[in-house]
C-alpha cells in the first residue's frame, strides 16, 4: 500500500462551533476519496484545514508520511467550494496567469481539450455561466499537473452531460495514479467514482469504507415499493422503515418475507409491488436522518 494522505484525530473549533470534531482517515495512492454528509457537517472544513488553507486546531496531517511542506503545496490541486474569479481577465488569461504561479506545469492545450474549454477562451470571466465556471476552476486546479487534487462539490449545479463528463476526467486523473478527495451531495456520483467514502455528521466521520461494502454491511438489502396508499397502521406492524411516495410507499423492511405475508394477510393488492436493492441514499438518509440541519 502506497499512503498519500493520512489524517490523525483532527480538530478545528470555531468559537461557536466544533466544525471537525477528532477525525482520521488514510488515502492510498490512485484512490478517489468521497467525502459526504448533510450542509454543515464539517466537510469543507476538513478539506480545507488539510488543505493548509486555514489552521486546525489540533490532530496530524501526514503527506506521504511526512509534515506538509514546500513539496505538498507544489503537488496538490484546490477546486474551492466558491471562488471568485479575477474580473476583466479572459477563461484563457485566467488560466495563464495561474498556471505560471507554479514551477510545475500541466500542458496548456491538454488542459483545454480536458476541461472542454475551447470555445470559451475569449471569453470575459463575468460572462461564463455557471457550469462553464465549474470547468475553468477545474482546469485551475489541474493547472500543477497535482498529485493530489481536492475537488469541493465538482459538480453542484452542473447539468448531466456536464456532470458526467467531469466524472470522466476524475476517471483519466485516476488513472494516471493521481489521488482525488472529492465532497459530493450526489450519491451516484459518490458511489461511481469514490473508492472509498466517509459520511460525516456534527463534525464525526460515523462511517467509512468502500460504498459497496458499507451497503453491505449496514443496510438491509432490498426496499419494497407499492403504488398503493397504505394505512399508516398497517405500516407501523411491519419492523423497518418507510417513505410516502407520490404514487404509493416504499418500505425499508427487516425481513422481508415477514413484510410481504403481513401485507398479503393484510390484503394488500401486491400486483404493483417492485423490490430493488438499497442504493447509498437510503444508507446516507439512515446514518444522518432526515432532518434539516441548522
Ligand atoms: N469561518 C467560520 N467561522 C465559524 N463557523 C464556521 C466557519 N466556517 C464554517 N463554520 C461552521 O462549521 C460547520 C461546518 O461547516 P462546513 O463548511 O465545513 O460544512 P460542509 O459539510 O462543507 O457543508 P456544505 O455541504 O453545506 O458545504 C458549520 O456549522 C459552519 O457554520
Ligand atoms: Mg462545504
Amino acid at each position: 500500500m502506497n499512503t498519500v494522505l493520512e489524517i490523525k484525530n483532527l480538530v478545528k473549533f470555531y468559537p461557536n462551533v466544533e466544525a471537525v470534531n477528532g477525525v482520521s482517515f488514510a488515502i492510498e495512492k490512485g484512490t478517489c476519496f468521497g467525502l459526504l454528509g448533510p450542509n454543515g457537517a464539517g466537510k469543507t472544513t476538513t478539506i480545507e484545514v488539510i488543505e493548509g488553507i486555514i489552521p486546525r486546531t489540533s490532530g496530524d496531517i501526514l503527506y506521504k508520511g511526512k509534515k506538509r511542506d514546500a513539496r505538498f503545496r507544489e503537488e496538490v490541486g484546490i477546486q474551492f467550494q466558491n471562488t471568485e474569479l479575477p474580473a476583466f481577465l479572459t477563461v484563457k488569461e485566467t488560466l495563464e496567469t495561474f498556471r505560471n504561479l507554479y514551477g510545475r506545469k500541466s500542458n496548456l492545450n491538454e488542459l483545454i481539450e480536458t476541461c472542454y474549454l475551447q470555445d470559451l477562451l475569449k471569453q470575459d470571466n463575468r460572462k461564463i455561466s455557471g457550469g462553464q465556471k465549474q470547468r475553468l476552476l477545474l482546469a485551475m486546479a489541474l493547472a500543477n499537473d497535482p498529485e493530489l487534487i481536492f475537488l469541493d462539490e465538482p459538480t453542484t449545479g452542473l447539468d448531466p452531460q456536464s456532470r458526467r463528463h467531469l466524472w470522466d476526467i476524475v476517471h483519466h486523473i485516476k488513472s494516471r495514479k493521481k489521488t482525488v478527495v472529492l465532497t459530493t451531495h450526489y450519491m451516484e456520483e459518490a458511489q461511481v467514482l469514490c473508492d472509498t467514502i466517509a459520511i460525516m455528521d456534527y463534525g464525526k466521520i460515523i462511517a467509512s469504507g468502500p460504498p459497496e461494502k458499507l451497503l453491505e454491511e449496514q443496510c438491509s438489502a432490498i426496499a419494497v415499493g407499492l403504488n398503493e396508499h397504505i394505512d399508516e397502521k398497517i405500516l407501523g406492524m411491519i419492523p423497518g422503515s418507510w417513505v410516502m411516495t407520490k404514487t404509493g410507499v416504499e418500505i425499508y423492511p427487516e425481513d422481508l418475507n415477514d413484510c410481504i405475508k403481513k401485507l398479503i394477510d393484510m390484503n394488500i393488492d401486491l400486483s404493483t409491488l417492485t423490490i430493488r436493492p438499497q442504493n447509498l441514499e437510503d444508507l446516507f438518509l439512515k446514518l444522518t436522518g432526515k432532518r434539516l440541519r441548522a
